[in-house]
């Protein structure tokens, strides 16, 4: 198939952008994309790909904008019930984190996941990526947590994995049960850090490599925060992980800076996520490592709170810059990367430019995929996005309303039934 005629085709070009390398888009004006096999063949204009490629069938982008489909590296999509009241909760003054204590929150939503088969929480969570898709993401990241016990931690990967094998939405796979204290252990913390190393991450390693066959182990993820892991249980259990061969993540300075960022970088953390509290000295400590700063800024206006990730201060550092939605039922009901960007523009201080490489191939690289996603290079995978506008910047200047037109996962034109 020939895509031709894209406005501008945003190739996002060349790698992961470190520092204010971030917004080389690699625009292709009258752009046109060749894929074949679920994979991109050939990038050019318009007319040079017609000429080399006479006989194929042609999809017109309409002077559309033509980019790569967004990949969400954090998302908590996956989850039973609801929490509509704590949203009011909220507004009437309670915070996030003594709602947490009060044992709802989080621990809200697991009274509601441990009851949940495997076939509800898919069907629960099936609509919920089915709606991403709509908004343009092509890959999400997906965590547990929802079960803080080893058997709804295996469901809610059972789950996952059988959403990531319907498609088209594909998925990176997250073990989180470090996401809070379990009901179980309130009090004892330390209890509940022994579980998660001595129990829960060899089970799940077996596990997965007894049903996952062929993928990579999953990440394994920790809440370090006030009033869940702190930085020593966090280490802990990172530090455990990385022995048994997992790829680490970390939740840190959500709402208070204990120094996650730093261990992140220091044990090779995939990605270190939040950062809304980051001390300067973190800041330096990422801006030195390959472990990707995630922005979720959908988290803290979800919150109503005014305060975001230093994202300049992170270039400036010459640290990796990513995007996530961080779509959860607590903090954040919104798997959106489009309004992902317009706030991240606003209230991070990006271009749009830079926020779509932060929204692509850099979160792709928050997901250790930058060499199969989030940019349109020959041999990629034909990820593809047409946006209804014709000029880039419309992403992040207009918010609120969908801008995707067209969704291409694997080099298959996605159509929206369900
Ligand atoms: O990223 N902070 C921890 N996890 C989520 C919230 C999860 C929830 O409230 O259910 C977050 O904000
Ligand atoms: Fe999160």
């Amino acid at each position: 198939m020939l895509l031709h005629s894209a406005s501008q085709l945003l190739t996002l070009s060349g790698g992961p952008q470190r520092g204010f390398e971030l917004g080389w888009l690699g625009i292709i004006p009258d752009g046109a994309v060749l894929v074949r096999d679920g994979l991109i063949e050939a990038t050019g204009s318009s007319e040079e790909l017609r000429h080399r490629y006479p006989d194929e069938d042609m999809l017109d982008a309409g002077g559309r904008v033509v980019m790569p489909g967004f990949v969400d590296p954090h998302t908590h999509l996956i989850w039973s019930g609801d929490r509509a009241a704590e949203f009011e909760m909220r507004l009437e003054g309670n915070t996030y984190l003594e709602i947490l204590a009060a044992g709802g929150g989080i621990l809200s939503t697991v009274r509601n996941t441990r009851q949940a088969s495997v076939a509800s929480l898919l069907a629960e969570t099936r609509s919920r990526a089915w709606d991403m898709l709509r908004h343009g993401t092509t890959t999400a990241e997906a965590k547990t947590g929802y079960g803080l016990e080893t058997a709804t931690e295996l469901r809610m990967l059972e789950a996952l994995l059988k959403l990531d094998a319907e498609g088209p939405l594909e998925l990176a796979f997250t073990f989180l049960g470090a996401h809070a204290i379990a009901p179980e252990y309130k009090g004892d913390p330390d209890g509940y850090t022994d579980v998660v190393c001595g129990e829960m991450l060899p089970t799940v390693r077996a596990w997965w490599q007894e049903h996952a066959t062929g993928k990579p182990l999953p990440f394994v993820d920790v809440f370090c925060e006030t009033g869940a892991f702190n930085l020593a249980q966090s280490r802990r259990i990172l530090e455990k992980a990385r022995t048994l061969g997992f790829p680490l993540k970390i939740h840190a300075d959500e709402f208070d800076n204990l120094g996650g960022a730093s261990l992140a970088a220091e044990l090779g953390a995939v990605s270190a996520d939040h950062l809304v509290k980051t001390s300067p000295a973190d800041i330096t400590a990422l801006g030195q490592s390959s472990t990707v700063a995630v922005g979720l800024p959908c988290t803290p206006f979800g919150l109503a709170e005014h305060e975001y990730t230093p994202a300049r201060a992170i270039l400036q550092a010459g640290g990796l810059l990513a995007l996530a939605s961080d779509l959860n039922p607590g903090t954040a009901w919104c798997g959106d990367m489009q309004l992902t960007i317009a706030l991240a523009c606003r209230y991070m201080r990006l271009t749009p430019a830079q926020a779509i490489g932060a929204a692509t191939i850099n979160a792709a690289a928050a997901i250790g995929r930058a060499d199969r996603i989030g940019s349109l290079e020959p041999g990629k995978q034909a990820d593809l996005i047409i946006l209804s506008v014709a000029d880039y910047r419309h992403l992040g200047y207009r918010f609120g309303m969908n801008l995707v037109q067209t969704v291409i996962k694997r080099g298959n034109v996605v159509t929206f039934e369900r």
